[in-house]
């Protein structure tokens, strides 16, 4: 695709109106995508909790890079480029693991868990090992919750931190435990499960489940009652209940909304799943819902975290990973039980990725042409305005362009 071609597409975007086919099926795009959001943006990669000893690590593939997210000493959390400083070999190849130090598979490099090179054997003993630490990632925790940055420089994130870390707090998800984890890879384009996670006009039809357990979900009833009431009682406990409201110049959202009158966690018959997490001493705490564009979603119960990490693969690519966290003390069996615990994310969860895929492979039509968002669509329309923005601002600041 030419320059002009995607300059074109940008200016003729009608507000108020899902995109040109395009910016969903193409791998132009898909490539500006990369550049301008995935490669700048600040990314969730998971949990502290995923890696509670020194020496513990996780990685996370995002295109053509690979991070090592890896615990140091006296407990504080590094990120590094996966990719050797000698000939450039991957150094950690599996998802998880444990490594007090980071050997190189290839000619055996070995480097400390802050990335500083260590050991380089038959090197020359001028060799400047200084000059050979793994190259760093940026790096942030919320409360625990782990965001990483490709970019060089990358995009201010203290605002998200500030809004999202008093949400977060009270879940302990440092001392947390994870309870289960799945993926799922999917054939659609990520800005379709951005689009889908932002509105609740297919709620009603498509998620029996969660209409059951959230007041208003259906769009046929009011919440504002229940939520005055709620606030109200939040508040006497110290939770936080003002919301972020998602803005085009931001990539951010926190809110937190009431469950039914009865319900104490997302679960199929609205009984508790587990002992209430972290500094929670009841179920009264209603759903936290974060977002921060492009790929961390999070919902969070008296009893448990839910959080979706969505990777884009290719343009009709997405993995999603889900993790449930429950109590650093929960014991399974005893205080809460797999099966239980998970069902209403995964019923729920399938139903989206299914209607992504059908949204994918209906934007694929000869005939497909953007659709009016309903006023319900609202966030949505905000967020493709959002990405729009940032295509602009990229297109005019960089070649990038000339593919
Ligand atoms: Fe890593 Fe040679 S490529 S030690
Ligand atoms: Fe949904």
């Amino acid at each position: 695709m030419k320059a002009a071609e995607i300059v074109n597409l940008l200016n003729n975007y009608l507000p108020g109106h899902s995109l040109e086919q395009a910016f969903y099926t193409s791998d132009d795009i898909f490539h500006l995508d990369r550049e301008l959001i995935w490669k700048k943006y600040w990314l969730f990669a998971g949990v502290t909790a995923e890696i509670p000893k020194e020496g513990d690590y996780i990685t996370y593939a995002v295109g053509h890079d690979s991070v090592i997210i890896i615990r140091g000493r006296e407990g504080k959390v590094h990120a590094h480029f996966n990719t050797c400083r000698h000939r450039g070999s991957t150094i950690c190849q599996d998802e998880k693991g444990h490594a007090p130090k980071l050997m190189c598979p290839y000619h055996q490099w070995v480097y400390n868990t802050d990335g500083s090179l260590f050991k380089a054997r038959l090197m020359p003993d001028d060799f400047d090992r200084a000059s050979y630490g793994l190259h760093p990632v940026h790096i942030r925790l919320i409360e625990g919750l782990i965001f990483i940055s490709l970019a060089e420089e990358p995009v201010d994130f203290d605002p998200v931190v500030r809004d999202l870390a008093p949400y977060v707090k009270t879940y302990q998800v440092d001392q947390s435990k994870v309870a289960f984890k799945k993926s799922y890879t999917i054939r659609t384009n990520w800005k379709l499960i951005a689009e889908n996670f932002r509105e609740c006009y297919h709620c009603g039809p498509a998620h029996p489940e969660y209409c059951k357990a959230v007041v208003g979900a259906n769009l046929r009833e009011s919440v504002d009652d229940i939520l005055v009431e709620r606030r109200a009682s939040w508040k006497s406990k110290g939770l936080v209940t003002e919301g972020v409201d998602f803005q085009t110049d931001t990539f951010h959202f926190a809110t937190r909304y009431p469950l039914r009158d009865g319900v104490e966690s997302y679960s199929l018959d609205g009984k508790a799943v587990a002992i209430p997490m972290g500094a929670h001493k009841d179920y009264d705490a209603g759903v936290v819902g974060l977002v921060c564009y492009p790929n961390f979603w999070m919902d969070a119960v008296g009893d448990y975290v839910w959080t979706m990490r969505i990777t884009a693969e290719s343009a009709s690519q997405c993995r999603i990973d889900l993790t449930w966290l429950v109590d650093g003390k929960a014991e399974e069996g005893r205080d809460y039980n797999i099966e239980r615990l998970t069902e209403f994310w995964k019923i729920t969860g399938e139903q989206d990725w299914k209607l992504c895929e059908n949204n994918f492979n209906g934007i694929e039509s000869s005939r497909y042409q953007p659709g009016p968002y309903a006023p319900v669509e609202l966030e949505v329309a905000k967020f493709v305005e959002w990405y729009v923005e940032r295509l602009r601002e990229g297109v005019e600041a960089t070649s990038i362009v000339e593919l």
